[in-house]
């Protein structure tokens, strides 16, 4: 971990290392994706989209967003068609999955109030472009009246308890992280310290003896990781979650990431293979470097999350959950109008032939089709 080319950020790390010693990796993340003015998603704006060689399920195209609809529509027949029926979308970016949602045309639709939640204020700014938005208030507060869909947004979550979906898709792969790595003697912190001797200040590693608190988590999430194993420990992620599945009254909470089962898994593997960092589509390898430029992430650990819920998810893959809400379904109408329209070549052709393509990214088993999706439920089987 090196820095060869300070930002503004690198500047103001260095300077609270400085006054207050060595950082926990997830100051330093937190800052750099979301410091007020020069983080990743809240300065750059850096909206979804492209990680590297993966863009995000919702800017594929529309048919993801159709068939997360059908999946809502599902909940809502499960939960005896409340109305209002809530749906909470996490990280929710410009709104692309919203629109998608909408324009799919659910039967939950009258009852629909769909609330996005986005902690940058450039991304929020910008879901107004293709989005008509109501006052919160409307969207939470107003049972009953048939008048949906209601969009809302806001930057955090909603402290009203719901009946409906909470869901958040490549959220919590971006919310801050520490790092433990097992040493001969227990359990370490790694933090991150300047190195005084290099004349740009350059960031570096730095380990400290775990508190008790992340020796904990060391002992809970990795019990036979072996001396010099690192691994994260999801804090951000976890309190999230927890935040989310407190919101529900009834209803589920589904969660669509790079995740793993198991915090043990991750021990096992080179640091870099699970966090990494996307600058201009590409993979780079040092999330310290150019502090603010990057986006940085880290494969979501299952076990971490069900600890803050309090019991197990049910896991499927994304291809799976796809299929059982009738992706197939949608690429088979795709395609049969694809064959009638071909000779117009009009939108609703092209529309056609692309859903196949979308499809077609959207269940590749080593790319989107093999993230996992967490479902808990609550009030409900
Ligand atoms: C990788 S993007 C995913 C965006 C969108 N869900 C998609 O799949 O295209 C993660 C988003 O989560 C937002 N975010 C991060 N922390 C958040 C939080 N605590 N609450 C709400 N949004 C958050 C970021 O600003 C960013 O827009």
């Amino acid at each position: 971990m090196s820095t060869p080319a300070p930002t503004p950020l690198h500047h103001h790390i260095a300077q609270l290392v400085a006054r207050h010693g060595p950082l926990p990796f997830s100051t330093v993340m937190d800052s750099a994706l979301y410091d007020e003015t020069h983080g990743f998603y809240t300065a750059a704006g850096g909206a979804a989209g492209r990680r590297g060689d993966f863009i995000t399920s919702p800017e594929v195209g529309p048919l993801f967003g159709a068939v997360i609809a059908r999946a809502l529509d599902s909940t809502w027949d499960e939960l005896g068609r409340p109305d209002p029926f809530v749906v909470v979308e996490g990280g929710a970016g410009v709104g692309t999955l919203a629109v998608a949602v909408l324009a799919a045309s659910p039967r939950c639709a009258s009852a629909l109030r769909y609330v996005m939640v986005e902690r940058s204020p450039v991304l929020r700014a910008r879901q107004r472009t293709h989005l008509a938005i109501a006052e919160p208030a409307t969207a939470l507060g107003v049972p009953g009246g048939h008048d949906g869909p209601v969009v809302a947004s806001l930057g955090e979550l909603p402290s009203a308890r719901i009946t409906g979906v909470v869901l958040a898709n490549e959220l919590l792969d971006n919310l801050a992280f520490d790092l433990l790595e097992r040493t001969p003697d227990g359990w370490s912190e790694v933090r991150v310290g300047v190195d005084s001797a290099s004349a740009d200040l350059r960031l570096n590693r730095h380990l400290v003896p775990a508190g008790d608190a992340a020796r904990g988590a060391g002992e809970r999430f990795a019990p036979a990781a072996s001396v010099g194993a690192v691994v994260p420990w999801q804090r951000g992620a976890a309190e999230w979650i927890a935040d989310a599945y407190a919101l529900l009254d009834r209803g589920r909470l589904l969660i669509l990431d790079y995740a793993v089962r198991t915090t043990a898994e991750l021990g096992n593997r080179p640091v870099g293979e699970w966090l990494r960092t996307y600058r201009g589509h590409q993979r780079v390898d040092d999330p310290l470097e150019d502090l603010g430029t990057a986006d940085i992430t880290v494969d979501v650990a299952a076990d971490q999350l069900d600890a803050a819920v309090g019991h197990a998810a049910v896991v499927r893959t994304q291809a799976e959950l796809l299929r059982v809400h009738g992706i197939d379904d949608l690429v088979a109408r795709g395609r049969r109008e694809w064959t009638e329209r071909a000779a117009v070549g009009d939108l609703a052709a092209i529309k056609a032939r692309s859903r196949v393509r979308e499809a077609d990214a959207l269940l590749d088993p080593q790319g989107l089709g093999g993230f996992l999706v967490l479902q808990w439920s609550r009030g409900m089987s």
